[in-house]
């Protein structure tokens, strides 16, 4: 088993105006596998949104270190940080966060563009995802033109589209009915089987909770599992 992503000793706090400094993550370590679906769970307000948004370079511990084998997040300047979570890291959020005035397509092909690939390539590629996630006769529609599961369908899509080894995903079923977070799950597990891929996921879901090859829980600050 290769693994693709440690943490060590992840220390954060918060500090509100006039209130106590609280220290929301208390000495976080972990060492992530490939090729495997990771489920973290715990109470609201624990620290796992937290958590998983320093694991993905969306911001930064008060200590410790997040390592994509030799590479250490920390000595990356912001711009570097950028780039490598384009062109490396996939996220979801529990919100779709699509773009309103794009289609689809033009959605999954953006990050793409942003990576420096010209747009007819981008299209290309966007449309097998589109395949992938079977919505390839939804490409020119606009989100507000799609339910809510295919919209998050689209945002798993825009996530994968630069070929990341490893997707984060902050409830991405948090928001829909059973039966499309029943498809969402089953297109993860396609995901991890058939692109090989590596998911960190937060999911309050017991069905998802189900899919997860480890459950990693969090309670206090730190992981009990
Ligand atoms: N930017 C912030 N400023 C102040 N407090 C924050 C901030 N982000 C999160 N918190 C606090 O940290 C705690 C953990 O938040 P979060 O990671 O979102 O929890 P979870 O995802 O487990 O529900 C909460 O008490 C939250 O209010
Ligand atoms: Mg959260």
């Amino acid at each position: 088993m290769k693994t693709i992503l440690t943490c060590t000793n992840i220390h954060k706090s918060f500090q509100k105006r006039d209130e106590e400094k609280l220290e929301i993550l208390k000495g976080i370590s972990l060492s992530i596998e490939e090729r495997k679906i990771n489920v973290i769970v715990g109470k609201s307000g624990v620290g796992k949104s937290t958590l998983l948004h320093i694991l993905a370079g969306l911001d930064k511990p008060d200590s410790g270190t997040v390592n994509f084998g030799e590479l250490d997040l920390n000595k990356l300047k912001d711009e570097e940080i950028s780039k490598f979570r384009n062109q490396n890291l996939g996220f979801i959020f529990q919100f779709h966060h699509l773009l309103p005035e794009f289609t689809a397509l033009e959605n999954i092909s953006i990050p793409q563009m942003i990576g420096g690939i010209d747009i007819a390539k981008a299209n290309k590629r966007s449309r097998e995802l589109l395949d992938i996630i079977g919505l390839a006769d939804r490409w020119n529609h606009n989100p507000s033109e799609l339910s809510g599961g295919e919209q998050q369908r689209v945002a798993i899509a825009r996530a994968l589209a630069n070929n990341p080894k490893i997707i984060f995903a902050d409830e991405p079923t948090g928001n829909l009915d059973t039966a499309n977070s029943t498809i969402i799950h089953e297109l993860i597990k396609r995901l991890r089987d058939e692109l090989d891929l590596t998911f960190l996921m937060v999911t309050h879901n017991k069905e998802l909770m189900s899919i997860g090859d480890r459950i990693i829980e969090m309670r206090d600050g730190i992981i009990t599992e």
